[in-house]
Formats: structure tokens, C-alpha cells, sequence
């Protein structure tokens, strides 16, 4: 079985960071957010991918190259015309995929576990389309399935009143029917071509459209908490075997738990670090505590303050004493103390869409 991975559309709730990173590569857990969703496809026995991405993307194949060092076939195809909708992607990959049934991974979701159940349950229940569903306290910011005695009869696209509390997941699998309902809808009113008008589709021109319940832990990281959570959940999810200290820990620093520490990278002795946390090459840690669900990039400077449940990109340098929670620091940000005594106060310097919680 081939995979069609979203790797496009314009990620604004994700500003200022996506300002500079495509979404898809924002690092998590120490890689890309798309390394994640490759390495599940891989494990689940799909290596051929195909990437959707905006015209003239430069980003993400020049991060993940053709694959092949993940143990993929990655073919770059781009969407022509622009992120007109996720039913729009499906007809713009459609010459690559074949006459063949395939799996349909939306690149900014996250879900722990294996992959490889939703293909069995496809391949085995003979449906036309496998939908992942999972429940969710906010399914208005989703597609909700309207369930009526174990069947799905309709799926409502971002609806105000919910007929449910399911959600229905980045993760699909499709028999070829799908390519008849990506031409034949039209566009919605938000004038994409929406993937849940193409299930309904299916369903009213009698094709069977199952599902199944993702009982794990699934984050659609649309915002900046999902981001936070994502890299902690996936901190968590960390096989022992790449949890490595590879640079060099000064005698005296303390560290406790599932921590990483790349090459180069040298720990104070007066650190104290709490995993799970990862910290990537050629950083240089003195006098700070680094608390769990911390990732931190590489070439970053910290000196001075205490961080938890936190993501440091890399080139940052913190050396404030201050506490630091639930941050995102973009890259090559810098936080320090105010060298000039007068006048008091507060300099920032934050691009558009930044955010400051004093
Ligand atoms: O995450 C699950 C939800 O994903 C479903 O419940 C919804 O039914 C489905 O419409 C979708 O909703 P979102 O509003 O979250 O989709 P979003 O615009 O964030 O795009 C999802 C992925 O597809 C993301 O990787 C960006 C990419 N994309 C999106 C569009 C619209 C493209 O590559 N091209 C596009 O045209």
C-alpha cells in the first residue's frame, strides 16, 4: 500500500513560528513534526509516500531528501493551484497513487501507537473508506461524524452543534472510490473542496465507509498547547534505545529519568535536568534546571534559568534567570537580563504574532 502525507496548506494559527518553518517541519520531540508521521508509515509497512506540498516548497525536501535514510520512498507532488482543500490533494496525487487502495495521513496530526490496525481493519471489513475517529471535547473544530445504529451516514464538516463527540482523525484509508468523490463534490463555502463533503459522498452513492476508534492518544496540533502536548506525549513515546547521552555531562550535574543529550553538547556540573527531555548537538547548559516534556534544538546557549514543558529551537539563548513554562522559543531567539539599569522596565522584540505572558 502506498501513503499520501500532507505536507502544505498555511498553518496561521501557528504564527509567528510558521512566519519562518514550514508547520510540517517544526521539531518535536528532537525531529521534524513529519519524521514522526513517516517513521509510523514505515512501521506500519508503508514505505512508498507520497508528499503533498505548496507550489514552489523548497523546505521540506531539502530536510527529508528522498527518504531513504528513514527507510522510505518519499515522491514530492505539488499541489497545484495551491491548499485548496484536503479532497483537492487527493485529486492532484491521484496519477501517482494508481488504481490502488492507500492511506491518507494528514502530516500535522500525532498519534501514539501503531498504524498498522486501521490497514488490517480496512483489509479485512472489504470498506471503501476507514475513517479513525476519536473522542474529542471540541468537536466543532473538526469533522464529526453523524453515527446512526453503528453506521456512518454523514460527516459534517466543522459543524457549530456537534451530533457528536467523535472527531475524524487524519488518518484514512481508501479504496480508489475516493478519486469519484474528490471530482464530484464541489467546493464548500470556505472554498476549499473538504474531505468530510467527500465522504458523504461516498456514503449517498452507496459505498461502505467504516471506522475506528483510536483508543490512544491522537493531537491534531493546530495550536500552540497541541504543540506542547505533542512533544511531551512524543518525549514520552521514545524507544530506550535512542535515549543516548552522547556529549559530555560535567561530574556534579544531576540527571534523573529518560533524558537525551547530543554530541558536542556539554552539561554543567551545576545542572539539574528531569526527563523526559531531549537536547540536541552542540549545546551549552550552566546553572539551570531543565524540567520534563523539554525538547531542545541544537546550538542553543542556556545559562541561568529554570524550564519545563518547553520547546528551544535552535541558535536560542536564554541566559535570564527566570522560570520558564509552556514556552516556544523560535529560532535564534534570545532571552536575557536587561543590561542597563534606567530606565526599568520590559524590552521585547517580538515578531508579528508573538506572544508574552508576563
Ligand atoms: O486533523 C483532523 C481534521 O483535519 C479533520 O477532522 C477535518 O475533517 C479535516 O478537514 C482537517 O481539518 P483541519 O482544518 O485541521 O485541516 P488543515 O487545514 O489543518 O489541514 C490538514 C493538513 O493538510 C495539514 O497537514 C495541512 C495540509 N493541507 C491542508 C490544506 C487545506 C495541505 O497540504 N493542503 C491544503 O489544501
Amino acid at each position: 500500500m502506498k501513503a499520501l502525507l500532507t505536507a502544505g496548506g498555511r498553518a496561521t494559527r501557528l504564527r509567528p513560528i510558521t512566519w519562518t518553518v514550514n508547520k510540517h517541519l517544526i521539531p518535536l520531540a528532537g525531529k521534524p513534526m513529519l519524521q514522526h508521521a513517516i517513521e509510523k508509515l514505515v512501521e506500519a509497512g508503508v514505505s512508498e509516500i507520497i508528499v503533498n506540498i505548496n507550489p514552489g516548497e523548497r523546505e521540506v525536501q531539502e530536510a527529508l531528501g528522498d527518504g531513504s535514510r528513514f527507510g522510505a520512498k518519499l515522491v514530492y507532488v505539488e499541489q497545484q493551484g495551491g491548499p485548496l482543500g484536503l479532497a483537492h490533494i487527493i485529486r492532484c496525487a491521484e496519477p501517482h497513487l494508481g488504481n490502488e487502495p492507500f492511506i491518507f495521513y494528514l502530516g500535522d496530526n500525532i498519534v501514539l501507537g501503531s498504524l498498522r490496525r486501521f490497514i488490517d481493519k480496512f483489509n479485512e471489513s472489504g470498506c471503501d473508506a476507514l475513517l479513525a475517529l476519536s473522542r474529542v471535547p471540541d468537536p466543532q473544530r473538526f469533522g464529526v461524524p453523524v453515527i446512526e445504529n453503528g453506521r456512518i451516514v454523514r460527516v459534517l464538516e466543522k459543524p457549530q452543534n456537534p451530533p457528536s463527540d467523535f472527531a475524524v482523525t487524519g488518518i484514512y484509508v481508501y479504496s480508489p472510490k475516493i478519486f469519484d468523490a474528490v471530482k464530484s463534490i464541489p467546493a464548500a463555502p470556505r472554498g476549499e473542496f473538504e474531505i468530510s463533503d467527500a465522504h458523504s459522498w461516498l456514503i449517498e452513492h452507496g459505498a461502505n465507509v467504516g471506522y475506528e476508534e483510536i483508543t490512544g492518544w491522537w493531537k491534531d496540533t493546530g495550536t500552540t498547547n497541541d504543540l506542547l502536548e505533542g512533544n511531551g506525549l512524543l518525549l514520552n513515546e521514545r524507544s530506550a534505545s535512542s535515549i543516548k547521552i552522547e556529549g559530555e555531562v560535567k561530574p556534579g550535574a544531576v540527571i534523573r529519568g529518560p533524558v537525551s543529550v547530543g554530541k558536542n553538547t556539554i552539561i554543567g556540573s551545576d545542572v539539574v535536568i528531569r526527563g523526559p527531555v531531549f537536547i540536541g548537538d552542540n549545546c551549552r547548559l550552566d546553572s539551570c534546571y531543565i524540567g520534563p516534556y523539554t525538547s531542545i534544538g541544537n546550538f542553543v546557549r542556556i545559562d541561568g534559568p529554570d524550564i519545563e514543558n518547553s520547546m528551544i529551537h535552535d541558535g536560542v539563548m536564554v541566559t535570564a534567570r527566570e522560570r520558564f513554562t509552556n514556552t516556544i522559543l523560535g529560532k535564534n531567539a534570545v532571552v536575557e537580563t536587561s543590561k542597563s539599569l534606567l530606565p526599568t522596565g520590559r524590552r521585547m522584540i517580538i515578531g508579528d504574532n508573538g506572544r508574552v505572558e508576563l
